[in-house]
């Protein structure tokens, strides 16, 4: 009953003169955030690959399919909660994992876990997070949240964050398979600004105990040419920057050099493109936690995950990050939710903007859905008040939505409620 109550309360406050700060338009929401953010970090956070077609492409794929709603099916009483893993969640949505939220606000991710504890929502926290995953956990005690897992070319990191993700209640583990490298990112690539190398978004690392042993090894990655940069004011800056970012203490870490050796030990070894079928056996075999492959797009992917015992599939192209002119993720949920054949739950995530949205999703048989960019604008606007009211309001968007079309739980909604647009 979401819905009415957050409407109500909206209405109620404007006879006092109160506006929502948050914009609730998706269009509205990334303007406001926009002019909050630097430059570079709203690109960052904005951005597509190439000349972001996809990232166009996954929102006109909602515009596809009409909803038609149905009348008098008493939707007095409505339940929008959905069950993930043992774990009930009040409204059919979780929050992706964004790495380098402190790009939004300095508070980054631990705002985002308060306004997820506020609200009940599923957190997933991402391994290029600002914040490390044991304070995050610390801030959510019941409330659910989930690791995401990039696969490093470094074993015994992959297996130390696993360990870790499982000591702090994450109840499954997504293992990101679209980003074994960064994609064409246009904007930042103009703008030649990727935040990692300036010591941000590595807090999982640098929390890390097997990573800080390799701080100190020879390197592990394939031999590539490393230019070193020139000594520009520039360069002093950003040596700042990340020696400010490594947690230590600025002077102990200018001395030791260990931010920047941080800096490129992680490049080296962040993300492993050689990664198989055969590698996730790994994880599977050091972890009872299940896990979730985020990335899926193609059928036979998602047939082949249920046979190798994974637990959960999420459709989604990064949000339009990583390869221009990739397929929409709502054009290849049928596919994979036929693959699937109701064997594991199907998630999906990108561009998903409304209540509306995650109808649609679920009618064509997701089980829940993630967003991104929403709440980090919401995050950039007004921290951790920003990232609820962005929440509530899909909350209660939602709820109204599945009512109005005459839907009472989650459960119900199915692909007759949506035609084809003509
Ligand atoms: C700034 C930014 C950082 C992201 N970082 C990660 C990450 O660290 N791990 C990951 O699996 N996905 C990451 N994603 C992808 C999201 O998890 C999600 O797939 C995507 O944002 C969904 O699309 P939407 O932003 O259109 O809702 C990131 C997305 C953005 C916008």
């Amino acid at each position: 009953m979401i819905g009415v109550r957050r409407q109500t309360q909206i209405y109620l406050d404007g006879v006092s003169g109160r506006r929502p700060h948050v914009p609730l338009d998706a269009v509205r929401l990334e303007t406001a955030a926009e002019r909050c953010m630097r430059p570079e970090a709203f690109a960052y956070v904005a951005a597509g690959a190439g000349n972001e077609r996809t990232l166009a492409a996954n929102r006109a794929a909602f515009d596809r399919w009409r909803i038609v709603p149905r009348t008098l099916r008493d939707v007095e009483r409505r339940d929008t909660s959905v069950e993930l893993f043992g774990q009930r969640l009040p409204s059919p949505f979780l929050l992706a994992p964004v790495g380098v939220l402190e790009l939004a606000h300095p508070e980054a991710d631990c705002a985002v876990a308060r306004a997820a504890r506020d609200t009940g929502t599923a957190m997933v926290f991402s391994n290029q997070a600002s914040k490390p995953m044991e304070g995050l956990a610390r801030i959510l005690e019941d409330s659910p949240h989930w690791f995401q897992l990039y696969w490093s070319r470094s074993d015994a990191l992959v297996e130390s964050l696993a360990t870790r993700a499982e000591r702090c209640g994450c109840r499954a583990i997504v293992v990101t398979l679209d980003t074994t490298m960064l994609g064409w990112r246009s904007r930042d690539l103009e703008g030649a600004y990727l935040p990692f190398l300036r010591g941000k978004g590595i807090a999982q690392y640098t929390s890390d105990p097997v990573f800080t042993q390799l701080l100190g090894e020879e390197r592990v990655g394939p031999d590539e040419p490393q230019p070193q940069p020139r000594p520009t004011l520039a360069a002093l800056r950003t040596l700042i920057e990340l020696t400010r970012a490594y947690p230590d203490g600025f002077v102990r870490t200018l001395r030791s050099g260990r931010g920047r050796a941080a800096v490129k030990r992680f490049a080296e070894i962040y993300s492993r493109p050689s990664l198989t079928w055969e590698t996730l056996a790994f994880l599977r075999e050091r972890t009872s936690v299940p896990i979730v492959l985020k990335g899926i797009l193609h059928a036979d992917d998602a047939a082949r995950a249920v046979e190798e015992g994974i637990d959960g599939v999420i459709v989604s192209n990064h949000g339009g990050r990583q390869v221009d002119g990739a397929i929409a993720t709502l054009e290849a949920l049928p596919a994979v939710v036929q693959a699937v054949g109701g064997r594991i739950p199907v998630l999906l995530d990108s561009g998903v903007r409304g209540g509306a949205d995650v109808f649609k999703a679920l009618a064509l048989g997701a089980r829940a859905v993630l967003i991104g960019r929403p709440y980090v604008y919401g995050l950039a606007i007004a921290g951790r008040a920003g990232v609820r009211e962005v929440i509530e309001n899909l909350a209660a968007d939602f709820d109204l939505t599945m009512g109005l079309a005459g839907c009472s739980s989650a459960s119900e909604i199915g692909p007759g409620a949506l035609v084809p647009t003509p």
